[in-house]
């Protein structure tokens, strides 16, 4: 008989070595080396995809023809965006995040929100019962949703070549489990192969397949990095589980762009989209408060007007305190030390805390300006104006720097009613400053902008 072969992988990243080792050479994790038996591979893993099981001799380009109109509308904007325009046939699509972000209900609703699309939700985590008062709780009925609670993959395969529905759904991928393979549920070899043989189900069927993925500590999808590979899309669903706001974000997409995201809110019903996220963003004002700033940034293709606040207060232990919550606090020590040395702001002896609203995580530079804003106008005690906002950088030396995409910024705050936006001089050059219905003020220095904001 033939010694049977095992090797050592990483479950972090899918390296391999013969011999144990306690330090990952490829990703550099400790102790995730685990011996797994070594598959020789299987008459059906050596066959090559036909596209619809028969064999294909090369076409011209020209000659393939494709259909947009095929993709299948989820029923939800968001996702529809951020998949590029919704859901492509024979298409494997990953969806990663951390427990109890949302992939469950994100997937299940859209799921029975399909009416006319037979649909397969396999749940290796949830029992039926589970997942129908979840259903109960969203409150939508569906009659071409069908459950099943299972975690063997033959098993699944052969329900559908029995059911053959029209859109797969796996929750998750790290609860699968293939005979074939002598690994524990959940270990690379297993999640490899299952998603091997989920894709050449989806592209031998033109069924499309959603598979929930785990990420591990550092926010990577937990498994091999093939894992990514493998699919057509992945999407991250993040956000604070304790606040309300998430955030599907695109990180790989052969259907489309990867610079798409979509934002929801998680209710008690469910999650709800939101398609106008500057106005949740930005609060109310209840009082004409100082140290809150509006600034423009953009999350992938889209504008967003996000409230930044601070809190400058007298540090009454030693050594201040600075702490965000949103942003590299390292970005706030830089514009701090460029407020004290530029501005002659005297922070070293006061507290600053600073907060970005609705839970969001930033960095893009061009919140800047609206940063040494806000803190601006919580030491000084003066509110900046209700109806101005901000999108710029700030260099070291206090000099007001340019960013992407001014116009699409400049436009969602006049969208937004707001009446004055302040942005670097050198952006402004051959823009028809007319053509927005928002006065731009364009200045070259930090301390010009706060001249004419708090004069
Ligand atoms: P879930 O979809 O189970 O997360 P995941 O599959 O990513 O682990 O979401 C769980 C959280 O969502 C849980 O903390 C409760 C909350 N939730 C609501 O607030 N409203 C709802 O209608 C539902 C279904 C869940
Ligand atoms: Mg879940």
């Amino acid at each position: 008989m033939a010694k049977t072969k095992t090797t050592f992988y990483c479950q972090n990243c899918g390296a391999n070595s013969p011999k144990w080792v306690g330090k990952c050479a490829s990703c550099g994790e400790w102790n995730t080396y685990v011996e797994e038996l070594v598959q020789k591979a299987t008459a059906s893993s050596r066959e090559v995809w036909h596209g619809n099981g028969e064999r294909q001799s090369p076409q011209k380009i020209q000659d393939v023809t494709f259909d947009e109109q095929n993709r299948i509308n989820t029923g939800s904007t968001e996702l529809n965006r951020t998949l590029g325009g919704g859901i492509v046939p024979g298409s494997l699509v990953l969806i990663g995040g951390e427990p109890g972000i949302g992939k469950s209900t994100l997937l299940l609703q859209m799921t029975i929100r399909l009416p006319k699309i037979k649909t397969l939700y396999v749940s290796g985590e949830e029992s039926l019962e589970q997942i129908r008062m979840r259903a109960e709780r969203i409150g939508i009925r569906s009659e071409s949703c069908f459950l099943l609670a299972e975690t063997s993959l033959v098993e699944i395969l052969n329900q559908t070549n029995h059911m053959k529905p029209d859109l797969l759904v796996i929750d998750s991928i790290q609860t699968l489990y293939s005979d074939d393979i002598e690994a524990s549920v959940g270990s690379i070899s297993q999640v490899r192969e299952c998603t091997g043989r989920l894709m050449k189900y989806a592209k031998q069927t033109n069924t499309p397949v959603m598979l929930v993925g785990h990420v591990n500590k550092d926010g990577a999808i937990a498994g091999p990095k093939v894992l990514e590979h493998m699919v057509d899309t992945v999407l991250q669903f993040e956000g604070d589980r304790h606040l309300t706001y998430r955030i599907l974000r695109t990180s790989k997409n052969r259907f489309g762009s990867t610079s798409e995201l979509g934002i929801f809110e998680m209710r008690e019903a469910g999650l709800r989209e939101v398609t106008n996220p500057s106005e949740v963003l930005i609060s109310p004002r209840e009082a004409f408060l100082s140290g809150v700033g509006i600034g423009a940034t953009m999350e992938g293709n889209r504008p967003l007007l996000i409230e930044v606040q601070s809190l400058v207060s007298p540090a009454t232990y030693g050594t201040p305190q600075r702490s965000t919550t949103g942003l590299d606090v390292k970005r706030l020590n830089m514009l701090l030390a460029v407020l004290e040395k530029r501005i002659g702001l005297r922070l070293s002896a006061q507290d600053v805390f600073l907060n970005i609203a609705g839970g969001l995580r930033v960095n893009d530079p061009a919140l800047d300006l609206s940063i040494c804003a806000s803190i601006f106008s919580s030491f000084d005690e003066v509110p900046i104006p209700e109806k101005a906002c901000f999108s710029a950088e700030v260099g070291l030396g206090g000099e007001i720097r340019a960013v992407n995409r001014i116009e699409s910024r400049i436009s969602e705050a006049a969208k937004l009613g707001f009446e004055e936006i302040y942005v670097s001089k050198h952006n402004i050059k051959g823009l028809d400053l007319k053509k927005f219905e928002i006065n731009v003020k364009a200045h070259g220095k930090l301390s010009e902008v706060f001249e004419a904001l708090f004069r």
